[in-house]
């Protein structure tokens, strides 16, 4: 399979240029002027953009969580993220008790085989960190091609402080990288416990308990616990003002703090949680959404390099059935998570940059070429000869109205219903094939279930 992509204007991290693009197989070969390279498919790109397909490193594909599992699983999540211009994932594999890291990739793996339309990674998520396990890090590290692991601060699985300080040793040594949910557990246990005493058991008041300062200091800790051992974090779905400006002062100070927020931290604000017949459950997410202020802070850190990675963390649980009765009396066992893998790169281009808030460059950067590096999928995330041909044609005048009908995600409800998108994939491939294509109202996948790959990651390159 060969596809030439003719005069479309080809997006880098740091400028852009209108050249012809071909693929042959699964990489792109060549990229020129006027090249005539006998191809199987020839595309008229002029006025469109030839983009990286987006990689999002932070999704939760069919994880079990507080009572139930999130709705994605590999041939769902991974078809809609080909249709919204995703092309790689890298998903959250969560140690189950008593298993090694190699187990829990391998059961993930099984998960995933026949079934994932595009190709995938895993960070494994250490919660049983008995001394094999911490030892079996630089095996994963170098080994099994998963140089980066999630830790949590809360929620049951959580690991403790000094569980971190390990895992940050073992990473500096070998080249990891620890990720954080960063939220302090203890201070949102004591909110939960007040709200309850007083009968404060509604949606918003997920948000009521935990305040940002949660965030800011759970950044605060696991930052200092950085500078101690001299390694790396990166702090997941960064969503405060208040959390940034610890990010910010450690990367000030040359400590290697880095960090990502995702769509919902920067559109969404905590007047959703308002929302009537119980739907502010459909926004039950941790961190919760903030204030139109953090929503312009988080802004402002993609801009100011602070903030290195737009991600979605994809949860996805119904709405009716799941978020409305689990946690139908108490808002504290609504189902964490929402959905976002398909709408990431049509919201980061039409909020993001139709409005100014970010430049293209910027948001190839953040979305791909940025991702690629930090958890090192070095045939990733740029329009260059001998990467892997995962393109996106993006035609940045097409029109959309977001709404869950017109979606693939295996789920009854977006958090962005009714947002008016400029600009969407035209014309979707991963690693040289087409896996998504706009019908003229909609994109459709017309790629190939089972076709997508395990990919072997690199450790960590200093930024
Ligand atoms: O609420 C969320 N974010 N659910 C998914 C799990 C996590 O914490 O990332
Ligand atoms: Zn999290
Ligand atoms: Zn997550």
């Amino acid at each position: 399979m060969s596809v030439l992509i003719r005069g479309g204007t080809i997006v880098t991290s740091t400028g852009r240029y209108v050249a012809d693009v071909f693929a042959d197989g699964d990489q792109i070969t060549a990229i020129g002027s006027d090249l005539d390279n006998p191809a199987d498919e020839v595309i008229n790109a002029q006025g469109k953009y030839v983009l990286p397909g987006a990689i999002d490193p932070h999704t939760h594909l069919a994880m079990p969580f507080m009572g139930t599992h999130a709705q994605d699983d590999y041939e769902t999540g991974t078809i809609a993220a080909a249709c919204g211009g995703v092309t790689s994932v890298v998903d959250f594999d969560m140690q189950q008790k008593g298993e090694s890291l190699l187990e829990a990739i391998e059961r993930k793996q099984s998960w995933a085989e026949g079934k994932v339309a595009i190709d995938y990674s895993l960070h494994p998520a250490v919660t049983d960190p008995r001394p094999e396990v911490m030892e079996e890090v630089q095996k994963a590290i170098l080994d099994y091609g998963t140089p980066s692991f999630k830790i949590f601060m809360v929620y049951d699985f959580r690991v403790d402080d000094a569980t971190m300080i390990k895992l940050l040793e073992q990473t500096r040594k070998y080249g990891g990288l620890v990720q954080v949910h960063a939220e302090n557990v203890h201070m949102v246990d004591h909110l939960n416990a007040e709200l309850e005493k007083e009968g404060k058991l509604e949606p918003y008041y997920h948000a009521v308990s935990r305040p940002n300062i949660v965030e800011e200091e759970a950044v605060a800790r696991a930052a200092k616990m950085v500078e101690m051992t001299g390694s790396r974090i990166y702090i997941v779905h960064l969503s405060s003002k208040e959390g940034l400006s610890k990010v910010k002062e450690a990367r000030d100070r040359g400590i290697d703090v880095y960090a990502e927020t995702c769509p919902q931290y920067l559109l969404l604000d905590e007047e959703r949680y308002k929302e009537p017949n119980f739907q502010g459950a459909k926004y039950v997410m941790s961190p919760p959404l903030r204030s139109r202020e953090s929503n312009d802070a988080l802004w402002m850190g993609l801009n100011s390099g602070d903030l290195q990675v737009v991600a979605t963390d994809h949860c996805p649980f119904d709405f009716q059935g799941k978020k409305d009765m689990f946690g139908k009396d108490d808002y504290k066992k609504i189902p964490n998570g929402a959905p976002g893998i398909e709408t990431l790169l049509m919201l980061m281009h039409s909020e993001g940059v139709v409005k100014g808030r970010i430049s293209l460059e910027k948001m190839v950067d953040t979305l791909s070429t940025g991702t690629a590096r930090m958890f090192g999928l070095k045939d990733k995330g740029a329009v260059q000869v001998g990467k892997d041909a995962d393109l996106v044609v993006f035609d940045p005048n097409l029109k959309f109205t977001i709404t869950q009908s017109k979606l693939h995600m295996n789920v009854d409800y977006t958090p962005f219903e009714g947002f008016e998108i400029t600009g969407m994939p035209e014309k979707v491939y991963a690693r040289g094939k087409k896996v998504a294509e706009w019908n003229g109202e909609q994109v459709d996948f017309v790629g190939e279930v089972g076709r997508g790959r395990f990919v072997k990651r690199e450790p960590f390159e200093r930024f």
